[in-house]
């Protein structure tokens, strides 16, 4: 409980500056946090976001894609998925640079299955660009943070067996991993939600909030200053 508490406090201090000051604490009990080192602020994503889903997801390679869908989806099938979100149901997260594009996203899809009425599904993808810089494992464990909030008990990742990356994000959370020749299928055990669980919660948003804000202005202020000119989108626009 102090770990978690004490890794609130860290993450505060790191976000506001003072990081070095304190020193980093992780709780091996916990099924989720790694290196507690950097906030990443990472938005819930809103349905006005669709565009911005869409042009992430397109710019996906096909064995991005592949990795992600479990088949070569093409830009018609991506955009039916993107169409199919269910924001009132599930819960989608992103991470956006300075620019606001969104540059990794996950999606927490909530199970539709009565026998399995807390369980979630977690899907994530990180621009090839952003890769390496512990994207993946964040959003994995902001999906956890928020999934344990939410009652669910069991969590599911579908990855290739030759998912390096994904594998090692959801063993190291603690999941269990089975192999069925070129699938595996991650389960992870959640503890129920506690305190820390959803003051976590309440910083993340805190965070990403501000962030956002701060990115939103920084934009319009540019915007102003004649140094950014949007590209113009055809069919699905980044802003719809
Ligand atoms: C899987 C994916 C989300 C990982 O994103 P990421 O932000 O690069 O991941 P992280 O930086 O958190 O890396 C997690 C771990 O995997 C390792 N890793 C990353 N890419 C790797 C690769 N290609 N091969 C082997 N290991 C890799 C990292 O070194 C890191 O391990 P470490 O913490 O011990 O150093 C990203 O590669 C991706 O979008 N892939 C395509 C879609 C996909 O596969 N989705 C998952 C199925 S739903």
């Amino acid at each position: 409980m102090n770990n978690g508490r004490d890794g609130l406090r860290n993450r505060w201090l790191n976000w506001i500056g003072l990081g070095r000051l304190v020193s980093k604490h992780t709780d091996s009990n916990t099924p989720k946090e790694t290196d507690q080192s950097t906030t990443v602020p990472i938005w819930e994503i809103k349905p006005t976001h669709v565009g911005k889903i869409f042009k992430h997801l397109i710019a996906l390679g096909p064995e991005d894609r592949y990795l992600r869908f479990g088949y070569a989806a093409t830009n018609e099938q991506i955009e039916e998925y993107v169409q199919s979100l269910d924001f009132e149901r599930d819960s989608l997260f992103g991470i956006y640079n300075r620019r606001l594009d969104l540059i990794a996203m996950a999606h927490l899809s909530y199970s539709i299955d009565p026998n399995c009425a807390s369980c979630a599904e977690f899907g994530v993808s990180v621009n090839q660009s952003s890769r390496g810089r512990r994207y993946g494992t964040r959003l994995f464990d902001r999906a956890i943070t928020h999934a344990r909030n939410e009652g669910v008990m069991l969590l599911f990742v579908h990855a290739l067996s030759e998912n390096t990356a994904m594998i090692k994000i959801a063993k190291r959370a603690g999941a269990r991993i089975e192999r069925d020749g070129p699938d595996s299928q991650a389960h992870l055990r959640l503890p129920p939600a506690d305190f820390d669980s959803r003051m976590e919660e309440i910083l993340d948003q805190q965070v990403a909030w501000t962030d956002y804000q701060l990115k939103t202005q920084a934009k319009q202020f540019s915007a102003w200053l004649g140094l950014h000119h949007p590209k113009k989108q055809s069919g699905m626009t980044p802003e719809s």
